[in-house]
């Protein structure tokens, strides 16, 4: 495992959840300035129609899960950290909450009509494997949203290059679990820039792929839709 590097492997990367449970939601508020709710909002109100039944991957403590099943989705949350989930269950008990493996969904083929994954792919060991696996389990005009931290490019950088390699590790000194927010802004480096992130999709097999960026560029909503017809935006 290294911090610099931001890479760790699985086990290391389920551990670190496990630790930061805890504090996990609180941190994300801080982190964000709270605005952490408002981009899941804006990823539900484009990736969730009611009646629709959603994976939300990667859920942790299911903020994003939550924000689905209440626009009237029929939601499974699945994510390897059992305290993160034993957090999401607390909050949300009649959700279905699945402890399982992106890498190795434990879902049939094509069994969802839309997945989302909040601020979880930057942590899998193999993002091709990811984007392959949300692939399969999708409908074909199922739609994927990955929203997820990235870097900015204009006028920000500067701010964000101060609050995530020098503030956020700092103040997980303070706070248990607190090797994690180092590891956070080395898994943000080292994660594909928007773009990229949009090209690897289509090679899964995504199609309509496109993406926005919200907080100045700092947080990018990915979309795509697992066959080529957007049934819901057309
Ligand atoms: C930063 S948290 C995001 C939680 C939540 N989606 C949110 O919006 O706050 C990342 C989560 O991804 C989970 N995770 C990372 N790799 C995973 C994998 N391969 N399979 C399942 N869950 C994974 C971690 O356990 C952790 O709960």
């Amino acid at each position: 495992m290294t911090h610099e590097t931001g890479r760790l492997a699985a086990d290391e990367v389920r551990g670190m959840f496990d630790r930061i449970a805890p504090v996990y939601d609180a941190m994300n508020r801080i982190m964000t300035l709270g605005l952490d709710q408002r981009w899941r909002r804006r990823t539900v109100r484009i990736a969730v129609r009611p009646g629709d039944r959603v994976l939300d991957a990667c859920c942790g403590t299911g903020d994003l899960a939550i924000l689905a099943q209440r626009a009237g989705a029929s939601v499974v949350g699945l994510d390897f950290s059992p305290e993160m989930l034993a957090r999401a269950r607390r909050k949300a008990p009649a959700i279905e909450w699945v402890e399982g493996d992106l890498l190795a969904l434990p879902f049939e083929d094509e069994s969802f009509d839309a997945a989302t994954v909040g601020f979880g792919v930057r942590n899998v060991a193999e993002l091709e494997g990811a984007l392959a696996e949300l692939h399969r389990v999708l409908k074909a005009d199922g739609l994927v949203a990955i929203l997820e931290i990235t870097r900015p490019r204009g006028p920000l950088r500067v701010f964000y290059s101060l609050w995530f390699d020098r503030i956020v590790p700092l103040l997980g000194k303070v706070l248990p679990g607190g090797a994690a927010y180092t590891y956070l802004p080395a898994s943000v480096k080292r994660f594909p820039a928007a773009e990229a992130l949009a090209e690897l999709m289509r090679a899964a097999g995504f199609g309509l792929v496109r993406y926005d960026l919200m907080a100045g560029g700092i947080v990018a909503r990915h979309i795509g839709i697992a066959g080529t017809f957007d049934r819901r935006h057309t």
